[in-house]
């Protein structure tokens, strides 16, 4: 396969005519699908839930997971009590989280006491670490499948209907489902996610996720490419391209694959141009980036290309040098620092976001000050704050002792959030009275007389509906009038 469909909209090449046919066939399929969640009448005999916690991943695995139980004949359902087959697609990064699966697990405990051909099953990454295990924690859970393993589903639906537990968890090297086309869920038809690799290789000690999903893999650049084009023929606006790592993807092609005009590797940078080049009026988001590997060739696109937003979620998590160390980031913050700086002086209207956990094992206050005056620098629009919680298993978990009392955790990351409030509110601040394009998602939250939408540097903002013709999913100009630490408030230029 080349890469030869990469801007159809530009150039109608021989593969479009590959792109197109695989089109008409997702979109008869994926057309069924909606079915069962809009209320039409059902073309499945059976039905299943699905429930997503955890991160963006999660969710778009959900919709890999639908594509798969569609074609073995399973339509998706919004009310748990008319499934068959309940799913909860789990997440394991913290200890609540957890705990949160574990409660929802109790609920459906008694909703198969009514119903007792109900099966239960538990998919991503709490299955995955806790494998056959969870079944004997959990009585009423009947399927148990790791994030590699959704392939096998409709298999082991079938062993469980049978009476046996069925479990699968086994983590692949090449799992991409390159060419499954995902069920889009819940989707407000604006935004999609796209997922371009899987796993992780950056041992973080702090972190569960390297054992949950396993080794890092890149998906196929022209599965995404075509996933993409997909998208915005259905209408969506808005691709954001997910991974626990988007900056090290890296995807060879076999050399027999290969055509003289196309490069045999594609970087992170590459793919992000290539995705820009569908039209410019498909805006590109990605996320995560780990700031040891995002590069100035990224950056340099990124400027290059109006229509790839201004935003780089590049998680710190702690502003001590010697933290990061403990938690093998590989960077210092003096390193982190000039990232900060060499975005601004590629992309100076950039937005950048964080994640930071507080009281990771030997935090000292000095340590904890550092990590409050990296967020000062780095003026953060916006952060994902968290406390540690120990995860089994983990590097740190076998080498350190958990040592920061949980009220010295709980103080720490209080402060740490009252400062990103300040933070996030005097951001807001500087962009009043300027002048942004939006994208419409839909009504605001408080009022359908508003409009919801995201500017590139992926601020929310809500402004009142005019009596022009607009809908959600258009672009307007719109002006900053006033703001809230969370939201920009404007009106229709
Ligand atoms: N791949 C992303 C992060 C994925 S997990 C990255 O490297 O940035 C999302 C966030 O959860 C992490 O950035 C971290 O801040 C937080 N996190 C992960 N493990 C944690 C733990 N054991 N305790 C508290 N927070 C944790
Ligand atoms: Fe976890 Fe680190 Fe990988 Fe992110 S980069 S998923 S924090 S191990
Ligand atoms: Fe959670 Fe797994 Fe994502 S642990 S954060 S669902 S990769």
């Amino acid at each position: 396969m080349s890469f030869g469909y990469l801007c159809p909209f530009k150039s109608l090449e021989d593969s479009m005519l590959e792109v197109l046919t695989t089109k008409v066939h997702d979109e008869a399929r994926q057309g069924e699908a909606y079915a069962p969640l809009t209320g039409e009448p059902l073309q499945y005999s059976k039905k299943f839930y699905i429930e997503s916690y955890g991160c963006q991943m999660n969710f778009s695995d959900s919709e890999i997971v639908a594509s798969i139980l569609n074609d073995s004949g399973f339509g998706a359902t919004r009310d748990f009590t008319e499934a068959d087959v309940v799913f909860l697609n789990t997440c394991s990064i913290r200890e609540k989280a957890e705990q949160t699966v574990r409660k929802r697990l109790t609920e459906f405990r008694k909703i198969k006491q009514t119903k007792p051909g109900l099966l239960v099953g538990v998919l991503g990454c709490m299955a995955e670490r806790l494998k056959s295990k969870l079944l004997e924690e959990e009585h009423l859970v009947d399927i148990v499948v790791g994030p590699d393993a959704y392939r096998s589903l409709p298999g082991l639906i079938e062993e469980a209907e049978g009476g046996q537990k069925a479990v699968n968890v086994l983590l692949s090297r090449e799992e991409t489902y390159a060419d499954i086309s995902p069920v889009r869920l819940n989707s407000n038809g604006v935004s999609g996610f796209v997922s371009i690799m899987r796993g992780c290789n950056n041992m973080c000690t702090f972190c569960v996720v390297p054992f949950t999903r396993g080794r890092e893999r890149s998906r196929d650049v022209s599965s995404i490419v075509r996933e993409c084009c997909d998208l915005f023929e259905q209408g969506y606006k808005e691709v954001t391209l997910l991974g626990q790592n988007v900056d090290s993807y890296y995807f060879t092609q076999d050399e027999g694959q290969l055509s003289g005009q196309h490069p045999s590797a594609v970087t992170f940078a590459m793919l992000l141009e290539m995705v820009a080049n569908i039209s410019p009026l498909l805006r590109v988001r990605f996320s995560t980036s780990h700031p040891k590997d995002i590069t100035d060739d990224v950056l340099h696109v990124m400027a290059k290309y109006n229509n790839i937003c201004k935003y780089i979620h590049l998680p710190v998590q702690s502003g001590s040098t010697r933290i990061l160390q403990l938690m093998n980031r590989t960077y210092t913050r003096e390193w982190y620092m000039a990232k900060v700086k060499r975005i601004r002086e590629i992309i100076p209207e950039c937005g950048i976001s964080s994640d930071i956990i507080a009281g990771f094992c030997t935090e000292t206050e000095d340590d904890h000050r550092d990590t409050l005056s990296l967020m000062e620098y780095s003026a953060y629009d916006l952060s994902y704050m968290f406390f540690y919680s120990e995860r089994p298993g983990t590097l740190a978990q076998r080498r350190y002792t958990d040592d920061v009392p949980e009220d010295v955790k709980k103080r720490r990351l209080q402060e740490i959030v009252d400062l990103q409030n300040k933070l996030s509110r005097e951001s807001n601040e500087r962009d009043l009275g300027k002048e942004f394009e939006v994208l419409i998602e839909g009504n605001s939250k408080k009022s359908d007389a508003d409009w919801m939408g995201r500017t590139s540097h992926n601020k929310v903002i809500v402004f009142a509906k005019s009596n022009r013709e607009i809908n959600k999913g258009d672009y307007v100009n719109v002006r900053v009038t006033d703001c809230t630490k969370a939201t920009l408030l404007g009106e229709i230029i």
